[in-house]
């Protein structure tokens, strides 16, 4: 019987399975460092732009932003909405969320510096109209964050994350740096399933997408390559850099990485259709 399946099990299997958990370490450090080269990477991709399109927002509403980043959907939102909370354990993202959100001038955003497992309804939490995650879901129980979330949201909850291989073309870089077969770890189907599971009808939406990041030149490109595959052999480095001078486009005086890829929004309304 489907009942019988337990989702969740499953999640945290495929979760300790995934190539990037095995080899990235603590999560929390690797945004650390990665948090400059994404802050500005998001800066050339229209995924925020997108993203907000599909969100059930108005002036008057409040938003709780789950592992915001460098405020890659925060910064915009704070613009249009009355308040941005944000749930983010690593502080190298929160530094560069708080200098986005300066140069812009938002002064409508509260920061929370922890894992959203250690957040507390009615201690560090209050109730949102809406709740975003977006492409931060790696935890590790995913119903009780999934639970959580539905329990602080007033309005809406809306989560992005992926179907199907990712972005970074890891599936064939990986049996040559590490000599295994990339595991992606789980995606979309999951989150349905255990979504269903707790009585909540979520509504799907598949997309392909391009994700594009802009580079000054090969070795800025090998440097990010470096550090989200964790290596720093300088033989895993020259398959890194043959791979990225064959698929690299030169374009308007830049360096352009250009992937598509499958991307899912889930969302669910309160008290209305569950
Ligand atoms: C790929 S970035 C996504 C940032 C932003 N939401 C976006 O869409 O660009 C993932 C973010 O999720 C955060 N994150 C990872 N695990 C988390 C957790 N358990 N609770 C809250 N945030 C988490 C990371 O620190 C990182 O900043």
């Amino acid at each position: 019987m489907i009942e019988d399946i337990d989702w969740n099990k499953m999640w945290m299997e495929a979760m300790e399975n995934a190539s990037w958990k095995k080899r990235r370490g603590d999560m929390t450090e690797f945004w650390d460092k990665r948090a400059r080269r994404f802050s500005q990477s998001i800066k050339d991709n229209d995924r925020p732009a997108q993203i907000i399109s599909k969100l059930d927002i108005d002036p008057s509403c409040t938003v709780l932003d789950i592992g915001a980043g460098p405020g890659t959907l925060t910064i915009p939102l704070a613009k249009i909405v009355e308040h941005v909370t944000v749930v983010e354990p690593s502080g190298g993202m929160l530094t560069c969320l708080k200098e986005n959100a300066a140069n812009e001038g938002l002064e409508n955003i509260t920061c929370i510096n922890k894992k959203w497992e250690d957040v507390h309804p009615g201690e560090d939490l209050d109730e949102y109209d809406v709740v975003i995650a977006s492409y931060s879901l790696s935890m590790v129980d995913i119903k009780a964050a999934l639970l959580k979330m539905d329990k602080v949201a007033r309005r809406s909850v809306h989560l992005f994350t992926f179907t199907g291989d990712r972005m970074w073309d890891y599936t064939e870089l990986w049996p040559r740096l590490y000599d295994e077969k990339y595991q992606a770890g789980p995606d979309y189907i999951y989150l349905y399933n255990i979504l269903y599971q707790i009585g909540i009808r979520a509504d799907v939406e598949i997309s392909t997408t391009e994700h594009k990041q802009r580079f000054s030149n090969l070795e800025e490109a090998v440097e990010q390559w470096k550090e989200s595959l964790n290596i720093s052999t300088p033989e895993a480095e020259d398959v890194i850099r043959s791979h990225l001078t064959a698929k690299l486009i030169r374009e308007d005086g830049s360096l352009w990485s250009k992937n598509t890829m499958k991307a899912v929004s889930i969302c669910w309304k309160k008290y209305t259709e569950h």
